[in-house]
């Protein structure tokens, strides 16, 4: 019901977006993976709806239902969606990542089990580099407006305004992670380049609408 009454300030655009963590495989029952619920990338997907946007999401393995009127593509691993975003931007208006992506996957993934052998020493990991899927993004010809978040243990505005101005992206979405992660609620700064504008502590959805308006925002400017 509550849907019925968003202004539709993105109505006739289409959004992609990221969401939930990227899982890297080690061997068959193995992986890395990034603490991540999705909710904020759910949250945000169901706002862009609401406001009438057409909406895909790229989502690694999360345990949430996609929202009402969302597409939602699964994914798990970093290459994944990687290659499921290149697939799709073109299409899009706005591109807002708010997957945690594994930076690093194994360089090799082993084909069977690996068994534990207690008299040999304990195996390690030679690790490769992900790609940046937002910077690549970023980087292209003509790119969607891209939106980015960064979420920090410690000095928040000086990282996120930083990764704001290393992947060349107009706005992106700082938080702690000591405030929002796995629950409901959370806190958030967006900066661009108005500066920064603090979103104080509320449910995920309602930050996750006032961003919505945001990026309507700065759709208008570009
Ligand atoms: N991101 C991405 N692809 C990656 C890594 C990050 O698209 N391989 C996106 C995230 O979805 C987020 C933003 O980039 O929107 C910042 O992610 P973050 O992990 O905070 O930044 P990094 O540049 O990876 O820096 P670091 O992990 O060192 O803080
Ligand atoms: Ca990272």
């Amino acid at each position: 019901l509550v849907a019925y009454f968003q202004p539709k300030l993105l109505a006739g655009k289409r959004v992609l977006l990221t969401a939930g963590p990227t899982f890297e495989a080690i061997d068959p029952v193995r992986g890395i993976t990034n603490l991540s619920s999705g909710k904020m990338g759910y949250a945000i997907s169901r706002a862009a709806y609401e406001a009438g946007a057409q909406v895909t999401l790229v989502s690694g393995p999360v345990s949430l239902p996609c929202p009402v009127g969302v597409r939602r593509i699964a994914v798990t691993s970093a290459l994944q969606m990687h290659a499921t975003v290149h697939q799709q931007v073109a299409a899009h208006d706005v591109f807002i990542a708010v997957a945690a992506v594994a930076d690093y996957r194994p360089a090799q993934v082993v084909e069977q089990k690996i068994k534990k052998r207690l008299q040999a020493s304990p195996p390690s990991i030679e690790l490769v580099a992900n790609p940046d899927i937002l910077g690549e993004v970023a980087a292209l010809p003509s790119p969607p407006l891209c939106v980015g978040f960064a979420a920090e243990s410690e000095n928040l505005s000086e990282y996120a305004e930083s990764k704001r101005r290393s992947k060349k992206i107009p706005l992106i979405v700082g938080n702690l992670i000591q405030d929002g992660f796995s629950g409901d609620c959370n806190t958030l700064i967006l900066f661009d380049d108005d500066g920064a504008h603090p979103l104080p502590p509320a449910p995920k959805i309602d930050l996750a609408r006032q961003l919505v308006a945001r990026v309507a925002l700065l759709l208008e400017k570009v």
